[in-house]
């Protein structure tokens, strides 16, 4: 599959589906593959792998939920850059719960959008 028809998909509900179809693997188990191999610590391997399997993972779990946070909010604020986060009323408030405040998301959102033409840049989207 070519670049183009893979960044596509990203805006597919089905990503981890159609990926496990096309490729055998999703993005987060091949990043995690990589990571190892890479020898990177579990630390970084672990959430990479994990962050779209969140019930599965017991160590560095909080550092899996930044990497799905942080995906959704990218998901929620970005309207050029691909991302296959889901923002919801469960995100918002796993959020809020964190500490977050309204204006924080809101802030967030104001960054990733002065930040995107970098982002897709450094990318190559
Ligand atoms: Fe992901």
């Amino acid at each position: 599959m070519y670049k183009g028809e893979y960044i596509a998909l990203f805006n597919d509900k089905e990503l981890l589906t159609k990926e496990k179809d096309s490729y055998g693997a999703t993005h987060a188990e091949v990043g995690g593959w990589f990571l190892e191999e890479a020898l990177l610590p579990e630390e970084i391997v672990f959430p990479v792998y994990y962050h779209h399997d969140l019930e599965k993972i017991e160590k560095h779990k909080g550092i899996a939920l930044a990497v799905a946070l942080a995906e959704a909010l990218v998901s929620k604020f970005s309207s050029n850059t691909t991302s296959d986060g889901i923002y919801n009323e469960e995100i918002e408030q796993t959020l809020l719960s964190l500490g977050l405040k309204e204006k924080d998301i809101e802030d967030i959102g104001e960054l990733i959008e002065v930040e995107q033409e970098n982002i897709r840049t450094f990318f190559g989207l």
